[in-house]
């Protein structure tokens, strides 16, 4: 019987596409997929490190997941991601059960570390810098949850440094993948079926800046647009420091990208913004945003936000409310300030108390669920285009192009279909529609 493995992913949605290219990898050198952590052969835990709390998971879930050596002392155990590339051996002092561990730097080098492994040895592959051979993952093949919408990882990196922020050391300095071998996976993606290409990367506007032969990140919509197939296009994230014109023109222009940008702000103060490092001011921000909603018609935001960054007062905080009310985000993604090991913000004076920031966090939620349920009233007899992903019961969940979950009647033949469906009622988090037509 074949080998199997268990993944358990942790983080952002780069860390789930890297997911998605561990299993592909796992299933080129014969191991399958077991029903449940118990079953496997092979466990890996792919971590974020992001702030305190994923951290805590990991070590709870390796407490969990040891027990597989009782009944299977041939099992492997592995961390990969970017908690192995930020803790090394320190994380296999504390946990010794882990056998393999490697990062988003080298994870095409699994297949070695495994044999390592099963001959007896810690195979701990953490690389102070991503390999020369790197760009031999985009070889292997990938398996994806969803047959309809795919994750095209295109700027691995972050140069940014904002100063609160792990990323950039646990994934190292802006490597943008060639147009070639980006061009390459979506056409074949697009053979295989699938309709919406996401394209991702922690700052993903910044692609094409170190190519030998640098190409700006609108030329990239372009190029992705004209594959035959292409139905809708996504990317995440954009800082708003690079979110040039040329960029929103061709959001305005390209039919298939879709009516929606994730544009984290963090923080409304500009006294707070500057010591984030962030690079731009609250009325930079609103500027850009204002420019969107002129040019991208109809468009939806979403945000990322830190409460109680170190020395936030009540004022600076109120700005980061105002924010919230001018620009209605769709979607907020919200985080108490945690500080890392390693980040100038983790020793800065004047941190603030856990209750701070937990009054803070309560008061931004209950404002944002009164501007959600107001955003989303509008949705109400509205046409929407709704790519069709899953069906059950009798009905079919998609999303709209502004990233809305939409639900209608319906059975198996509308799976992947883009369907024209009109909003009887919308709730913040789910548009119930009728169907009016099947477009494509
Ligand atoms: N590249 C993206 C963010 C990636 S990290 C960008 O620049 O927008 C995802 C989110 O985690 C960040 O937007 C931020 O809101 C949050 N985050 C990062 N470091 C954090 C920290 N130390 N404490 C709290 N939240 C943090
Ligand atoms: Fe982190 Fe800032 Fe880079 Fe985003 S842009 S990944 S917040 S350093
Ligand atoms: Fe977390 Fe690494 Fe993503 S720290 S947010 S998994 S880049």
């Amino acid at each position: 019987m074949g080998k199997k493995f268990y993944i358990k992913t942790f983080g952002c949605q780069m860390n789930f596409n890297d997911t998605e290219r561990i299993r592909g990898i796992l299933r080129s050198i014969g191991y399958e997929p077991a029903k449940s952590w118990e079953e496997a052969d092979l466990i890996i835990l792919n971590t974020c490190t992001v702030r305190e709390k994923p951290d805590q998971k990991v070590l709870s879930h390796l407490g969990e997941y040891k027990k597989i050596k009782e009944k299977n002392p041939n099992a492997l155990i592995a961390v990969a991601g970017c908690l192995a590339q930020r803790a090394g051996w320190e994380l296999v002092q504390k946990a010794p059960v882990i056998d393999i561990m490697f990062s988003s730097f080298n994870m095409h080098q699994l297949p070695e570390l495994i044999n390592q492994a099963q001959a007896g040895y810690k195979a701990v592959a953490i690389l102070e810098a991503p390999p020369e051979d790197e760009d031999k993952i985009w070889e292997f093949p990938t398996e994806r949850d969803n047959p309809y919408c795919a994750y095209v990882t295109v700027i691995k990196g972050c140069d940014k440094f904002c100063t609160y922020c792990v990323v950039p050391l646990t994934r190292g300095r802006e490597r943008s993948r060639s147009l070639e071998s980006i061009l390459d996976e979506v056409k074949r993606l697009v053979d295989e079926g699938v309709r919406e290409i996401h394209l991702l990367g922690q700052n993903v506007t910044a692609w094409g800046k170190d190519l030998e032969k640098p190409v700006p990140f609108s030329e990239l919509l372009y190029r992705v647009a004209e594959v035959e197939g292409v139905e809708r296009i996504r990317f995440t994230t954009g800082h708003p420091k690079d979110l040039t014109d040329d960029v929103i023109e061709a959001m305005a222009e390209i039919p298939q990208v879709c009516n929606a940008l994730h544009l984290p702000f963090q923080a409304g103060s500009n006294r707070i913004l500057a010591l984030m490092d962030r690079g731009y001011t609250k009325e930079e921000y609103l500027e850009k945003v204002a420019k969107l909603k002129e040019k991208v018609k109809g468009i939806a935001l979403s945000t990322d936000v830190i409460v109680g960054f170190p020395t936030e007062t009540e004022e600076d905080f109120e700005e980061t409310l105002d924010v919230l009310r001018r620009v209605e985000f769709e979607q907020v993604f919200s985080f108490k300030f945690s500080p890392r090991p390693g980040t100038p913000a983790a020793s800065m004076e004047g941190q603030l108390p856990d209750e701070v920031k937990t009054d803070r966090m309560r008061r931004l939620l209950e404002l944002q669920k009164e501007i959600l349920s107001r955003v989303a009233k509008r949705y109400e007899g509205t046409l929407q285009e709704v790519l069709v992903e899953e069906e059950k019961d009798g009905k079919v969940i998609g999303r709209t192009t502004t990233n809305k979950w939409a639900t209608l009647k319906g059975g198996k033949e509308l799976l992947g279909k883009i369907v024209k469906a009109r909003v009887v009622k919308a709730s913040p988090f789910n548009l119930e529609c009728e169907l009016v037509e099947v477009v494509k």
